[in-house]
């Protein structure tokens, strides 16, 4: 009979789906200052810097490691704007690309925009309490709070995949998902912030 190494046991894992805790695992936090240059207003982002609210937290288990193994984790991202573009996550692209993820909406009402690397192409769907979305490789990936609780998430995929944080910090999202007339809209960041400058001329 073989022994199993501690890898190719099973784990169970507590969690709270309203505050996004799990049990014995202790969350990183990123404030407004961690991702201020994501937000495409910069005088309101300057203004509400001053606060530097939490914007979201993420607990992840990572340290199933190697061939055939999944990396987990959960978000809790909180409802609020920069001026008029809802709270956010910086965004990602995987480090392999073709790595894929799912998301499992556990609490609150978001959405995630997506952007593929080699089409340009840019969408969002809905991501909400009892529902789940399918990122595919190659997707940047922003998940965003557009309701009035927070918002929780799972994230699932390949402990393979990687972060690539930098690229997205470089290049951003080539859309928005701002506020109009109380509804959630995604437009082009160029538009955006045409409108942004036409206000305050
Ligand atoms: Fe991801």
């Amino acid at each position: 009979m073989t022994s199993t190494t501690q890898s190719e046991r099973s784990e169970v894992l507590q969690f709270d789906p309203m505050t996004g805790d799990i049990a014995g695992r202790a969350p990183t936090s990123r404030r407004l200052s961690d991702l201020s240059a994501s937000f495409a207003d910069q005088q309101a982002c300057s203004r509400l810097l001053a606060e530097n609210p939490v914007i979201y937290r993420v607990t992840q288990v990572e340290e199933h490691i190697g061939e055939g193994q999944i990396h987990y984790g959960i978000g809790i991202l909180m409802p609020g704007k920069v001026g008029r573009e809802y709270f956010m996550t910086k965004g990602h692209l995987h480090e392999w690309r073709p790595a894929a993820e799912v998301y499992i909406g556990l609490r609150g009402r978001g959405m995630m925009v997506l952007e593929d690397e080699r089409t340009g192409e840019c969408y969002a769907v809905p991501l909400e309490a009892n529902s789940t979305v399918y990122v595919p490789g190659y997707a940047a990936h922003r998940t965003v709070n557009v309701g009035d609780e927070p918002l929780v998430y799972w994230g699932v995929l390949s402990s393979d995949a990687g972060h690539d944080y930098g690229t997205v910090g470089v290049r951003n999202f080539s859309k928005v998902l701002v506020e109009r007339e109380g509804q959630p809209v995604l437009m082009p960041r160029a538009d955006f912030l045409r409108e942004l400058e036409a206000s305050r001329a």
